[in-house]
């Protein structure tokens, strides 16, 4: 197997390095010059999405936190009314079924027991239209849906998701241009979205080209028992990715924060020893998330945040700046996923665990 993962010591950091590629592949036979194809979710999909007014989403682990960047687009972008859930919960209550609603399962899989069981429950609960977005073609999901949107991640070895995601994330964006575009969004701003969409994969490229140094900031985390991340709007899944990342394969205590929540508890655990992850795009919510890391700094904790170009934040006592490529505020979410990924990664190789196979977990959890 070494040499399927090439120069790269773990399959982790290839697929990481993989990205930008992996997002090609998933764009490519999906678009026209300036547009998204016709059915590029099913044959049928034209009739099938047509009259949908909401939209559900069911997943698992990664694969939810892609679910949960979409709810920001579906409703940002599209105007139409999106609920997330995680798979082993939805699958055991009672729900309302929203008339003339989507079902969405994500999964890189496509046999994770509870969203498949969630997926069972929805259709018999009555969803007018099931869409599977998935990796694995032959999968018993991709079976089992009505509409199917196949991510071209290639395989996906190491248990903590990377290129999975980003590919997610991908079909999420599509799914959210062809729901717009039966709704309220003309030619132009689709073709806006779609160019967008193209930049992804070079603007990966040039995030990636940070490896070495968040492989020299990844010291610092190495003796850490916790560490907290923090994002708000689309950021705060991206955080919570980061948080599940940096669990997953350094067992490092982490959890995501949505910023402005810092004050409702978690600023009680701030000191010396708590590195704060905050994510920092260039967007409305900035001067409110500088305000949330002036709070952090007040109380001692150790910052280290991702911030685009643009941003105007100095580095100093306890304030670590990493200056990412400037983006749209729409596809931020591919460009913050990444860096925290990498950090994750390095966190995990100097601690010497099992980086690929990190204990206790399973790539498919095909059992309850
Ligand atoms: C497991 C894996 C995760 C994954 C989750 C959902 O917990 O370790 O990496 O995100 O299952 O898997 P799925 O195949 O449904 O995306």
């Amino acid at each position: 197997d070494a040499t399927e993962r090439g120069e790269h010591r773990h399959y982790m950091s290839k697929e990481i390095f993989e990205q930008p590629q992996a997002i090609a592949n998933t764009l490519q036979g999906r678009l026209a010059d300036d547009r998204i194809l016709p059915e590029i979710f099913g044959s049928q999909a034209t009739a099938q999405l047509a009259d949908i007014e909401s939209v559900s989403i069911v997943a698992c682990g990664t694969s939810f936190h892609a679910g949960l960047v979409a709810r920001y687009w579906m409703e940002a972008i599209a105007g139409i009314p999106c609920q997330v859930e995680v798979a082993s919960e939805y699958r055991y209550r009672r729900h309302v079924v929203p008339k003339e609603a989507l079902f969405v399962t994500i999964s890189q899989s496509g046999e994770t027991a509870d969203t498949l069981a969630a997926l069972r429950q929805a259709k018999d609960a009555g969803y007018a239209t099931t869409l599977a977005i998935c990796n694995v073609p032959e999968s018993s999901l991709v079976r089992e849906s009505d509409l199917v949107f196949l991510t071209h991640a290639g395989p996906e070895i190491g248990v903590a998701s990377t290129k999975a995601f980003t590919t997610q994330l991908v079909a999420l964006f599509l799914l959210t241009i062809a729901l717009g575009r039966l709704k309220r969004l003309d030619a132009a701003e689709e073709s806006k979205l779609v160019a967008l969409l193209r930049s992804v994969p070079a603007k990966l490229k040039e995030v990636l080209a940070l490896d070495s140094s968040i492989a020299r900031l990844a010291e610092d985390f190495v003796d850490k028992q916790h560490t907290l991340f923090l994002g708000r709007g689309e950021q705060y899944p991206i955080a919570m990715e980061g948080a599940l990342k940096l669990k997953e394969i350094s067992y490092i205590h982490a959890e995501a924060y949505p910023a402005g929540e810092l004050k409702h508890g978690p600023l009680a655990l701030i000191d010396e020893q708590m590195p704060v992850v905050a994510v920092a795009p260039n967007n409305a919510l900035l001067e409110k998330l500088k305000s949330n890391l002036e709070e952090v700094r007040a109380r001692g904790g150790q910052l280290y945040v991702f911030a685009d170009f643009q941003v105007p934040l100095d580095e100093g006592e306890g304030v670590t700046v990493i200056r990412l490529p400037e983006t749209n505020d729409l596809i931020d979410p591919f460009v913050f996923t990444v860096p925290l990924q990498l950090l994750a990664y390095h966190v995990a190789v100097l601690k010497g665990t099992d980086v690929d196979q990190p204990r206790n977990l399973a790539k498919s959890v095909t059992v309850e």
